[in-house]
C-alpha cells in the first residue's frame, strides 16, 4: 500500500483516479489550494471506498509532505506555478503527471503548442530531483469515477526515464484497467501522448461516445 496525493484532487480528474487508486488498496490523499475542498472532495469519495484503501484531503503541500506518490491532476493553466511552489516537497519523489495542454475554439479542441517540450518535461525541469512520469492522460474522469469495477478495454500508456518509476507507475495502473500500463518510452513522449487526447475528445463530441485508448500488437 502506497500514500498517493494528488494535487488538484478536488477536479473531476484528481477525484476519479483517487477514488480508483483508493479502491485498490492505496492511502490516498486529495490535495487542495484550500484545505475545506480537499476534506470535502474527500468526504464525498470515502464512503464508496470499502476494504483497505482510504480517502482523505489536505492543502497540497501538506499532501505532497506524507505521500510516497504525488500524482499532478492539475489544469495547464497554472500548473508551472504550482509545481514551481511544490518542488521541495517533490523532491525525491516520483511525480506521475497525466496533465494535458489542450486549448479549445470554434473547431473544437487542440494541443497547445509548447514547442519541443510537454507539461511532464517541464514538470521534470522545475524539479530535477524527482522523478516524472507521464501516465493516466487518455482516461476519462467520467469512466474513472464510474461504477465499472475495471476499465478492462482501455490501456495506460506510460512515459519516462526513469525505469523504476515508470515500473512503479506501470504496475499502478492495474487498479483500472487490470493490466499494467504499456511502456510508451522516454519521457519526451509526452509531447505526443498529451495532445493526442484532443482527437479523443474530438471523436466524443463527433460520435457521442466516450473514447479511449487500446493498443494491439503487444501478444498479450
Ligand atoms: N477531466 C478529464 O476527463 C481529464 C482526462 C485526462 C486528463 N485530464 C487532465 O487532468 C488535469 C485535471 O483535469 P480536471 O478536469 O480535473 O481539471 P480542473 O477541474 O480544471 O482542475 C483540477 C483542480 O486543479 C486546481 N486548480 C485549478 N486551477 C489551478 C491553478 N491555477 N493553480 C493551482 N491549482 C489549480 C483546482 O483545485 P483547488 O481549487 O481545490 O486547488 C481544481 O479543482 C488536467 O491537466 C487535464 O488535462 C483530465
Amino acid at each position: 500500500m502506497s500514500t498517493i496525493a494528488i494535487i488538484g484532487g478536488t477536479g473531476p480528474q484528481g477525484k476519479g483516479l483517487g477514488y480508483r487508486f483508493a479502491k485498490g488498496g492505496h492511502a490516498v490523499i486529495l490535495g487542495s489550494r484550500s484545505d475545506e475542498r480537499a476534506v470535502e472532495a474527500a468526504t464525498e469519495l470515502a464512503d464508496r471506498v470499502t476494504g483497505a484503501g482510504s480517502v482523505n484531503g489536505a492543502e497540497n503541500t501538506k499532501a505532497v509532505e506524507v505521500a510516497d506518490l504525488v500524482l499532478l491532476a492539475v489544469p495547464h493553466k497554472g500548473h508551472d506555478e504550482l509545481v514551481g511552489s511544490l518542488a521541495p516537497q517533490l523532491s525525491g519523489k516520483v511525480v506521475i503527471s497525466c496533465v494535458n495542454p489542450l486549448g479549445f475554439d470554434k473547431g473544437g479542441p487542440f494541443g497547445l503548442d509548447l514547442g519541443p517540450t510537454s507539461a511532464a518535461e517541464i514538470a521534470q525541469g522545475l524539479v530535477p530531483d524527482a522523478v516524472v512520469v507521464g501516465a493516466f492522460h487518455h482516461l476519462s474522469a467520467v469512466s474513472l469515477i464510474g461504477e465499472e469495477d475495471l476499465l478492462e478495454h482501455e490501456d495506460v500508456l506510460v512515459c519516462g526515464d526513469d525505469a523504476e518509476g515508470k515500473g512503479q507507475v506501470m504496475e499502478l495502473a492495474r487498479i483500472i484497467t487490470g493490466k499494467d500500463g504499456i511502456d510508451a518510452g522516454a519521457l519526451r513522449l509526452a509531447r505526443q501522448l498529451e495532445p493526442l487526447t484532443a482527437v479523443l475528445i474530438s471523436i466524443n463530441k463527433r460520435h457521442k461516445v466516450r473514447s479511449g485508448i487500446a493498443v494491439v500488437g503487444l501478444g498479450r
